[in-house]
């Protein structure tokens, strides 16, 4: 059930298009914003807020690699490999990761504060090896990079 001011957000989302059901990104969006994830909880609200089948929900969010069905860390690198970035050392950069994480693709830290995930073009192939770190893509990545970032955030 969505709290009063998270339902006025949508509703002013919502209010820009011209049917309600095309709000679906950007009030999942929001909804992710608040929350930290989208649940299959909020999955069936918002189905039922747009009037659409839940299955169309869930489709959204388990297309879209921007939308997370778990927590995230605090840290939450989104690791390219495909083509582009996998020629530039984007494996490398994957591997790096995990060795020093702890974690595989989809994992979390048990102390909570980094996530990794490996995913498909992120559309930003000039920058690769690229990753999404958190909201910001970086680019030109290479294993000091991504040192900086874990100690920084231990
Ligand atoms: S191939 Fe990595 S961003 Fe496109």
């Amino acid at each position: 059930m969505f709290t009063t001011d998270l339902l006025r957000q949508l509703d002013k989302i919502a209010g820009q298009y011209e049917q309600k059901q095309a709000a679906l990104l950007p009030v999942l969006h929001a909804i992710q914003e608040k929350e930290g994830l989208i649940s299959p909880e909020s999955e069936q609200d918002v189905s039922r807020y747009l009037g659409i089948p839940v299955v169309h929900v869930h489709e959204a969010v388990s297309f879209y690699h921007l939308f997370h069905q778990t927590k995230k860390g605090k840290c939450h690198f989104s690791v390219c490999q495909t083509t582009s970035c996998a020629l530039l050392g984007g494996e490398d950069i994957i591997e790096h990761l995990k060795t020093r994480l702890g974690i595989k693709s989809g994992e979390t830290t048990p102390d909570g504060k980094f996530s990794l995930s490996v995913v498909e073009c992120l559309g930003a192939c000039e920058l690769a090896p690229m990753m999404q770190y958190n909201k910001e893509y970086r680019g030109f990545l290479n294993k000091k990079k991504i040192d900086e970032l874990i100690d920084k955030n231990k």
